[in-house]
């Protein structure tokens, strides 16, 4: 037994430094902005509760009921009942064949990510992600020990997949196709040609598709089709919740459902497995599915507007500073702009170097895996229309200042 003291720092696992989410990691830098009493605006993060939208009454009333009625209990690990028979029964009739049996109410979104590619992927195999991609997907990737493969998405073609070189991509290791329709950091909402298509590859090749649909309702023309509605004999995991079309990302409650086709029952049990162990996700949100699913979703259409206006202001302002362009968004609330950087220069530099001027926090491209010297970054357009005009005049004078400097 040694008698001195070990002093030396204690180190820690390797994946922890191959795991990234760009979106929170910005914020250290935006502390020590703020720590210098700078004000900061947070355009980081898609929260639309932190920008005044509010969480329905109804849904906010089933929760505190449960809680005081005594449902604070574990539940089964899938989820409850009632929630899962929600989810079947909105399945069923946007056009998707489901049964309570193939639902696991999840911790969010989030965790049905973890869930699906921790059930389906094996240490050294392949995920098909979109470039630009919502960085968790790649981050759990980093913990399973999967190897991301970046399918591009194009500014050019309003950032819909270059379904050429995602084929190009498939080898024999290759396991799930990740689709994030509607897209976040893009906007962008796929045509039906384009989703037909991508279930065609996933089809000849034997991937398993991961649909994530968390922005599905708030397509501004729109709630949009899921993508089970096209054959449902795919095998496709569609991922939702109720962060974005019900208001409530702090509730950290969502759903995955498990396409018909018996292909998948395998990845079905796998999933049930490993839910169990983590016993069952926040107890008494579970009573808000249902009451979200089958109640009032009024409150939809208005975020919906609110939303397009604010696209609007975003996709004008923007387009309109020399040396910036902007692809409309068609659905959420992100928009990916780029800036034509200085030979040499990195996104990040030009986002941390607008932060430091302006206060205005946003995040870099290559956070989404997109090439740094693309000049990409991402806006979240939650705040009132007013305060965007402000912070895209700010953008605007920086970006003047930043290119003449070169
Ligand atoms: C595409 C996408 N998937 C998943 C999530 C995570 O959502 P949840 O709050 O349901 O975990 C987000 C959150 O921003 C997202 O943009």
């Amino acid at each position: 037994m040694p008698t001195s003291k070990i002093t030396s720092p204690i180190p820690v696992a390797q994946r922890v430094g191959r795991f990234s989410y760009a979106i929170r990691n910005i914020v250290t830098a935006a502390q020590a902005v703020e720590a210098r009493g700078q004000r900061v605006r947070y355009l980081n993060i898609g929260d639309p509760v932190a920008f005044g939208f509010k969480t329905p009454a109804h849904l906010i009333e089933t929760v505190a009921k449960a809680m005081r009625d005594g449902r604070n209990g574990y539940l089964p690990s899938p989820g409850i009942l009632p929630a899962r028979e929600a989810v079947a029964a909105e399945y069923q009739s946007r056009g998707v064949q489901m049964t309570p049996e193939r639902v696991l109410i999840t911790t969010g979104t989030s965790e049905a990510i973890d869930l699906a590619l921790s059930a389906l992927v094996d240490e050294g195999e392949e995920v098909l992600v979109p470039s630009p991609t919502y960085p968790l997907y790649t981050a759990v990737m980093a913990k399973i020990g999967a190897v991301p493969k970046y399918y591009r998405t194009r500014p050019e073609a309003d950032w819909l997949p270059d379904l050429e070189h995602l084929r190009s991509l498939i080898t024999e290791r290759t396991r799930v196709l990740v689709v994030i329709d509607p897209n976040n950091p893009t906007g962008a909402v796929y045509p039906e040609h384009v989703r037909r298509a991508l279930l065609a590859i996933a089809e000849e090749t034997g991937l398993t598709v991961v649909a994530d649909e968390v922005y599905g309702d708030v397509g501004f023309d729109g709630p949009l089709p899921l993508l089970g509605t096209l054959d449902p004999d795919a095998p496709v995991i569609s991922l939702s919740s109720l962060s974005k079309a019900y208001l409530a990302p702090g509730w950290r409650t969502g759903w995955l459902t498990v396409s018909m086709t018996p292909r998948l029952d395998a990845a079905l049990a796998a999933m049930k497995k490993l839910a169990d162990g983590r016993l069952c996700s926040p107890g008494p949100m579970q009573y808000a599915v249902e009451a979200a699913l089958t109640g009032d979703r009024s409150h939809q259409a208005a975020f919906r507007l609110a939303l397009a206006e604010r696209a609007r202001v975003t996709t004008e302002a923007l387009n309109a500073i020399p040396g910036m362009h902007c692809v409309a968004p068609r659905a959420a609330f992100y928009a990916l702009p780029s800036v034509s950087l200085p030979p040499g220069r990195t996104d990040e530099e030009y986002v941390l170097a607008l932060l430091e001027a302006t206060g205005v926090l946003v995040v870099h491209g290559s956070g989404f895996g997109v090439p740094a010297e693309g000049g990409f970054f991402r806006i979240v357009f939650l705040a009132d229309p007013a305060d965007l005009r402000g912070v895209y005049a700010d953008i605007a004078s920086f970006t003047a200042e930043y290119l003449r400097r070169g």
